[in-house]
């Protein structure tokens, strides 16, 4: 036999088995796995199975490639995919030292945690744990224990947003305004209050002429204060732009008139940075947009990009110095933990990612880019009826459809499905309001990583534009 012919038979072996190997992993997953967010009926038709990326492009177990204009499904993958210098960082520190719970001290988390605070001017400590939820989680025992210190358990209410999701877990649950997404969960945790959302594309207000949408709608929260009685609310949380619930921006003067009322009834502002921190929006926080002063931000996704499961809870001083010991209250610091927030590699990955947001200049970079983004989905909304109202800050912008742009009636979910669907067979990976609201999961949004390119915005404008024409066509 020819050495050319024992390479091929070889290689068609290889492959042979290799597909065997792939599809073996395939069935196994639609044995084993139960898939998030996902109704059974969809993992068993089989989902692709993504097996490596680079930059922001993800490849699949069948070799196909995607542009991922979703950082990840889920708005983490700030810095792209394949950064080994994070790797290598976690690398580094795991063999070092992997693991001390976090009641002691450690290297990389005192070295990030001085890091991030210097992006954050006003706050002061950092609670470290694994996830968004569990950061909120942190906020409100936070909130509670000073109700039960300081002002004898009355203080204890904590106030959401209609549309804002909080996280997974019961009490985030408890404060997340999403229909769909709590159906079925309850009974949920008592002294979480809800407020009316703030979507101005969505007006849910007549306006007197002295009045801005901002301002009135943010007074909707301070007559749910008034209801409840100031002196039981203890702190409010609200995502600074919504994301799940629809890429939602706050309308001019909203903010202001919410720092005002949290002052007015000394109640904690915490800003659920989950999404929106570490850059995303083209600032450090969310928050910084708008001129605001929160007392708890919580963030995860963004701050170590995925690479290391690591969450923060950061407060100012003056929330630390009403939750230490005092003498005759051995109970009166803050009891809580989190065992893998002692996981060195955690803090190591975030250092390196914001060292390497900071070198790229990558904040820059979203905001430009974001701004390319949100012109070319102008020009798709002025093509495509559908199109109701295009929206964003940075690289984090949702598009809202409706079936038509003077009713701005929702869309059918099918119809959002459907695109998001179209996108994926063209090679694009966008996301959608899922299952959050009844009959209002119309809106898809997009955050690329904050390292794309023009060419990267490009080919998703493009792309989304043949999907919408393909929908709107019913080819
Ligand atoms: C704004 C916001 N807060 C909290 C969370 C919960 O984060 P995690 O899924 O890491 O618990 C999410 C998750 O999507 C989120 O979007």
């Amino acid at each position: 036999m020819h050495i050319w012919q024992f390479c091929l038979e070889l290689e068609t072996l290889m492959n042979q088995s290799m597909h065997e190997v792939i599809d073996q992993l395939h069935q196994d997953d639609k044995t084993h796995v139960w898939h998030h967010l996902t109704p059974g009926a969809a993992a068993e038709a089989g989902l692709p199975m993504f097996v490596e990326g680079e930059g922001l492009v993800i490849r699949d177990s069948q070799g196909k490639e995607y542009l991922d204009a979703s950082a990840g499904g889920v708005w983490v993958t700030n810095v792209g995919y394949g950064r080994k210098e994070i790797a290598d960082a976690m690398h580094a520190q795991l063999t070092k030292l992997n693991f001390f719970a976090s009641s002691m001290a450690g290297v990389p988390a005192t070295k990030f945690a001085k890091r991030l605070l210097e992006k954050m001017p006003g706050l002061s400590r950092v609670y470290y744990s694994n996830s968004g939820s569990e950061a909120n989680e942190k906020a409100f025992k936070m909130v509670r224990q000073i109700s039960a210190k300081h002002h004898g358990g009355k203080k204890s209410k904590i106030l959401y947003r209609e549309r804002d999701y909080h996280g997974t877990t019961i009490a985030a649950l408890s404060a997340t305004g999403q229909t769909q997404r709590r159906a079925q969960y309850g009974p949920f945790v008592p002294g979480f209050v809800e407020f009316p959302h703030c979507h101005e594309y969505q007006s849910q207000y007549e306006l007197s002429e002295d009045k801005s949408y901002g301002v009135r709608a943010a007074q909707a929260m301070e007559e749910v204060i008034l209801k409840e009685g100031p002196d039981t609310v203890g702190a409010v949380i609200l995502e600074p732009i919504t994301a799940g619930g629809g890429v939602i921006l706050p309308p001019e003067g909203y903010w202001q008139e919410i720092q005002r009322t949290c002052k007015k009834y000394e109640i904690l502002l915490i800003m659920d940075e989950v999404v929106c921190g570490i850059g995303r929006t083209g600032n450090w926080f969310g928050y910084q947009h708008f001129d605001i002063q929160p007392d708890i931000v919580t963030m995860a996704k963004g701050v170590a990009s995925g690479y290391a499961a690591i969450s923060c809870t950061v407060t100012t001083e003056a929330v630390f110095d009403l939750l230490q010991e005092e003498a005759g209250d051995e109970l009166g610091y803050f009891r809580d933990i989190s065992t893998y927030g002692g996981c060195q590699a955690g803090p190591a990955a975030a250092l390196a990612n914001l060292e390497i947001i900071e070198r790229e200049g990558l904040i820059d970079n979203c905001r430009i880019q974001g701004e390319r983004l949100l012109a070319g989905l102008e020009k798709l909304k002025a093509k495509y009826p559908i199109i109701g109202d295009v929206r964003g800050k940075g690289l984090f912008v949702g598009i809202e459809l409706v079936t038509d742009p003077v009713n701005k009636a929702p869309v059918a979910d099918a119809i959002t499905v459907g695109i998001a669907a179209r996108c994926k067979a063209l090679g694009l990976l966008i996301g959608r309001t899922n299952r959050s609201f009844t009959a209002a999961n119309n809106i898809l949004n997009m955050s690329p990583a904050l390292i794309a390119t023009d060419a990267d915005i490009d080919k998703i404008l493009s792309i989304l534009d043949k999907a919408f024409e393909l929908e709107t066509t019913n080819e």
